[in-house]
């Protein structure tokens, strides 16, 4: 296993629903350590319930943190980053200069869909790509109307996107159904990033090394270690990064009548 880049973990002390305090800020962070992970986007939320999370708010949060982290000796890099939730206004928001993208290098926004609702995301991606920045759809297997529809899915990926996983939902699929569409969105190339969502140490913990498992074994570790390490972390430190385009394995009629 390589060293893991985690790209969605909530690590900003008081910024959202994450840690409350510095000292489980840090608590995660040595979880991190110990899942084998080097790389973390420190994020927290840009959304109409946390008014006050500028982006130099976060920014300067995730610099505080690094600072933690060196007078500690913890081993852990962290970039500062925001999960945007995707409204129509995302390119104004966006152009206005309000929002933080990965690691602060203006390449890749981190979005999630509002609560309850699933946007048409081929025409934001397409007019924040004019403005020279593309989306990490965050926690995509959370949208059933993407997970289930791979001819959409392929759309927003040839559109730029790039899909993260949450590591838990591989490792500990809450169905035998998402799990199924887990295994086939893995083995046709629809999963390029892992983020583990941790939130705290009791609970919604930040976890990688299960999930990073359960992928080597559906692709291999070649493959695995591209998704859960070399991508995230050229995503992370602001290096291109061009992922091949998906290729769905075609379901022959005799593994859908007993597969
Ligand atoms: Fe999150």
């Amino acid at each position: 296993m390589s060293a893991l880049a985690d790209t969605h973990v909530h690590l900003l002390a008081g910024m959202d629903d994450g840690p409350p305090n510095a000292e489980i800020a840090l608590a995660m962070c040595r979880m991190l350590v110990r899942e084998g992970v080097t790389d973390a986007a420190a994020v927290a939320h840009q959304n109409r319930d946390y008014p006050d999370n500028h982006a130099d708010r976060v920014y300067s949060s995730a610099v505080f943190l690094r600072a933690m982290l060196a007078d500690k000796k913890i081993p852990l890099t962290v970039y500062p980053a925001a999960e945007v939730m995707l409204s129509w206004n995302t390119p104004l928001e966006w152009r206005a200069g309000e929002l933080l993208s990965v690691g602060d290098h203006r390449q890749w926004l981190l979005v999630e869909m509002p609560h309850g609702d699933f946007l048409d995301v081929l025409p934001l991606a397409k007019s924040l790509t004019a403005d020279g920045v593309r989306l990490i759809i965050a926690h995509a297997e959370r949208y059933e109307p993407l997970l289930d529809n791979l001819e959409l899915a392929q759309k927003w990926i040839a559109a730029g996107c790039l899909f993260q996983v949450t590591a838990c939902a591989l490792a500990e699929p809450r169905d035998e159904r998402l799990e199924s569409a887990l295994k086939r969105w893995a083995q046709g190339g629809f999963i390029h990033l892992l983020g583990s969502d941790g939130h705290g140490i009791d609970q919604r913990r930040p976890q990688m090394r299960a999930g990073y498992r359960r992928l080597a074994r559906w692709v291999g570790s070649t493959q695995a270690d591209r998704i859960a390490s070399e991508w995230g972390r050229a995503v992370l430190q602001g290096r291109p990064v061009e992922v091949p385009p998906p290729q769905p394995r075609r379901v022959s009629w005799f593994s859908r009548l007993f597969g």
